[in-house]
């Protein structure tokens, strides 16, 4: 039960923490931060002065922050997709119940604008639909269903809408929300955002949101700057250069161009590895490698699997 309550303020804090540090590291921020802190500390009342030094406190003592929150996260990649139809509310109740650190949820947008969870632009190879699923209204996509087979068994279960994901597990749960672009506009933010907020997850630090899309990143950071984002670089396009030099406290980098040198030049300018896999013939392999250099984060396909390797110490 304390362990419980102390994972939960370790992972309110890690988030909250990346949160802050994402708004500082902008660096073209810096000059007008500075002077609305002097404008606003030559009017202080004694309420605000309180305020003032509980926030400048939690700043300065970023390191212990980090100190607390530095084990890696265990990020349910489309929930538990060894062991239920991806992407479904079953499959991130069975991750939820593992103890995973977030639910990883890809977006899409129907055509009349409300958010799914599905990885593919097309519903062909989860459910028993087809075509894109901007193609179909909320009420026609409902109509279809998500179908695998697991164990020689059929499952089947609708496509859940990011909200019925959000109404299922409320703040007991931590959302790692990827974003992309509709037909090549950022469209989706908008009603990404005020969503999140109905909800307070943003205010709670509960939510991050990654996209492989800077033109997206750039959106949801103009609606709400507080939001920690993570930069994502599709396999065999990862620049170094590129990601030391972006304002997002993350980087999703796929395993194979994650080295050594990598992870440790991005930790230098402060910033947080987060490892996802596209071969889940190699993936636990890659997951032992790749836990070597001491990356932040795995998203992870198999999540019993991260779980214990990660508590297990090295030899
Ligand atoms: O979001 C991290 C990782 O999921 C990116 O790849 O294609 O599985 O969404 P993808
Ligand atoms: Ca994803």
């Amino acid at each position: 039960m304390f362990n419980q309550l102390l994972q939960t303020i370790q992972k309110r804090l890690y988030f909250l923490e990346v949160s802050g540090s994402h708004l500082f590291k902008k660096t073209r921020l810096f000059p007008l931060i500075a002077v609305l802190v002097v404008l606003l500390s030559a009017c202080d009342t004694p309420e605000r002065e309180e305020e003032n030094r509980s926030t400048m406190s939690f700043v300065a003592n970023s390191t212990d922050v980090e100190d607390l929150v530095g084990a890696p996260m265990v990020i349910a990649h489309r929930g538990a997709n060894d062991r239920y139809n991806e992407s479904t509310i079953t499959a991130y109740k069975i991750a939820a119940r593992d103890g995973v650190d977030a639910l990883e949820i890809d977006l899409r947008m129907t055509a009349d604008g409300r958010l799914i969870a599905m990885h593919d632009e097309t519903i062909d190879r989860t459910t028993d639909g087809n075509g894109k699923a901007e193609a179909y209204t909320l009420e026609e996509i409902k109509e279809f269903e998500t179908v695998e087979v697991f164990n020689n068994q059929t499952t089947v279960e609708v496509i859940p809408t990011l909200e019925e994901i959000i109404d299922t597990f409320r703040d007991t749960e931590h959302y790692y929300i990827e974003t992309r672009l509709v037909d090549g506009q950022p469209v989706m933010e908008d009603y990404l955002v005020r969503l999140l907020d109905d909800y307070e997850l943003i205010s709670q630090g509960l939510v991050i949101i990654q996209s492989f899309s800077k033109q997206s990143l750039e959106k949801v950071y103009n609606l709400e700057p507080s939001i920690p984002l993570t930069l994502l670089y599709r396999k065999g396009k990862f620049n170094l250069e590129d990601a030391k030099s972006v304002p997002y406290p993350f980087i999703g980098i796929e395993s194979t161009d994650v080295s050594l040198e990598v992870v440790n030049e991005l930790h230098e300018v402060g910033k947080k590895v987060h490892v996802y896999f596209t071969n889940n013939d190699t993936q636990k392999a890659e997951q032992k490698r790749v836990k070597a250099f001491q990356v932040d984060g795995y998203f992870t396909d198999y999540i019993e699997y991260t779980k214990e390797l990660l508590e297990t110490e090295d030899s």
